[in-house]
């Protein structure tokens, strides 16, 4: 059955109205993080979240991100809009996973960004066809907009996050702060940040800390798989 465009048009405008949630729940087998979660049907690509349950001030956030390792780029926006928020970019190089913190001015080239940083769990790495990566972020939560004003993560609706990828490889794969060019699909997704939160947080974290001693291993071990 096909529905007249309007019917579909009020239906989205009641979906963000009323802020209906695009996330569900979906448990990592690998790290045993649980995760609320989105896929994009066209690409399948995921995008997850996982919150402590003290969500006051600069709080961690655990991510994780899954998706066809051939993508260029793949992005997340945190305040749901391309500038003026943390972006965290992720793409396959080879058998590893780079990341890239960025923030974008306008609709050109983001820059890398300081203000955000990674602390890259297990959980990450490139399987067969299959890219994920997974990370504690610090700074992915509270960020200044146009104004210079500092805003949060909303968690009193689902909140209105973006997505962005590309299908052509970054200009230079092994370099974090590569060129790339602009996305061939962008998107918004609300997040249940509710229900992503979890006294089991920072238990995750410390299960699935990489150990410094065993950080080349376990990349040669991965690469090797
Ligand atoms: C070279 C890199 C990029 C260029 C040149 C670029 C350019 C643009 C342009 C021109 C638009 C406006 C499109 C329109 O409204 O018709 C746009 C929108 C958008 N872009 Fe980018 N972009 C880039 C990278 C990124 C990245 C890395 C992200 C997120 C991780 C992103 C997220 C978005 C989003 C969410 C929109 C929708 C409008 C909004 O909500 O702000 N972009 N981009
Ligand atoms: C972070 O980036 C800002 C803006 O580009 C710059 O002014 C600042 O010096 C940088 N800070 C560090 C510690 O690199
Ligand atoms: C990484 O890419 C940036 C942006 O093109 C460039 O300025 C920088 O020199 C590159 N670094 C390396 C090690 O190639
Ligand atoms: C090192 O990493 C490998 C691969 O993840 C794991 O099997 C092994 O138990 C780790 N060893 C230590 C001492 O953490």
């Amino acid at each position: 059955m096909r529905w007249p465009k309007v019917i579909l048009a009020a239906i989205s405008l009641f979906g963000s109205v009323f802020g209906q949630s695009d996330t569900v729940g979906y448990t990592d087998s690998e790290t045993g993080i649980k995760f609320q979660s989105f896929t994009d049907a066209d690409t399948q690509v995921s995008w997850r979240v996982a919150l402590p349950e003290k969500t006051e001030g600069d709080y961690d956030a655990l991510i994780q991100i899954e998706g066809p390792a051939n993508l260029g780029w793949i992005g997340w926006a945190w305040a749901g809009t391309m500038a003026y928020n943390p972006l965290t970019i992720v793409w396959a190089n080879g058998k590893t996973v780079v990341h890239s913190s960025r923030i974008a001015y306008g609709f050109y080239t983001p820059s890398v960004y300081n203000e955000t940083t990674y602390q890259v769990l297990k959980g990450t790495g490139v399987t067969g066809d299959t890219l994920k990566f997974t990370a504690l972020c610090k700074g992915c939560t509270t960020w200044k907009d146009f104004d210079g004003n500092t805003q949060t993560l909303d968690l009193t609706q689902p909140a209105r996050l973006a997505y962005a990828l590309s299908h052509e490889v970054v200009e230079s794969p092994s370099n974090s702060s590569s060129n790339f060019n602009i996305h061939d699909n962008v998107g918004h997704w609300n997040a249940d940040l509710v229900a992503s939160k979890s006294a089991d947080f920072s238990s995750w974290v410390s299960k699935n800390t990489i150990p410094a001693s065993n950080e080349s291993f376990h990349f040669r071990n991965r690469r090797g798989a």
